[in-house]
């Protein structure tokens, strides 16, 4: 028997200001997308920016659905999109931000499991690590080095074989 650890190493910065310009300004637009959130069953609004390797930003933002199921989360909007336009150019960090509908959310908004699976196709498909970036409306800000960092022991195409 053996046990392993598995596991990564979080950082969290007290506030966006010690992010550098780059990852502060991916951060802004992330929350600009929220602003586009169709979220009026649940009043929970997220939002998400794509850094491409081109320099482009692609964003997205939660699309509820009276039909619960059918809506998606901000993140799934994001890489969908971002596949689709640009198939070939690869991620290179995600930021994501999130509000209530009442209370200030202050703890990093951390996606859920179904968009961390499929971030982790995007990962997987572009073979180097995906950065993410997570806040609330306000407040610490994480860091993870990777889509994977979130999904241990994840599932990807390579079992399909
Ligand atoms: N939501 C996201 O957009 N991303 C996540 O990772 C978690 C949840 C959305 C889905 C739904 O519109 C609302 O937040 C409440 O679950």
């Amino acid at each position: 028997m053996e046990k392993r650890h598995v596991g990564f190493d979080l950082i969290e910065y007290g506030s966006e200001q010690e992010l550098s310009p780059e990852d502060l300004s991916l951060l802004q637009k992330a929350r600009e997308a929220r602003e586009g959130a169709y979220a009026p069953y649940s009043g929970f609004k997220v939002g998400a920016a794509l850094l491409l390797e081109s320099g482009e930003v692609v964003i997205g933002s939660n699309q509820e659905n009276a039909s619960f199921p059918s809506g998606l989360c901000a993140e799934r909007v994001a890489v969908f999109q971002a596949g689709a336009r640009f198939p070939d150019t690869p991620i290179k960090s995600i930021a994501i931000t999130a509000s209530g509908r009442v209370a200030k959310l202050t703890i990093p908004a951390a996606p859920c499991g179904n968009c961390r699976q499929s971030m982790l196709e995007y990962e997987t498909r572009q073979g180097y690590p995906i950065r993410i970036l997570m806040q609330g409306a306000a407040g610490a800000v994480y860091e993870c080095p990777s889509v994977a960092s979130l999904l241990p022991l994840g599932f990807d195409g390579s079992f399909l074989t």
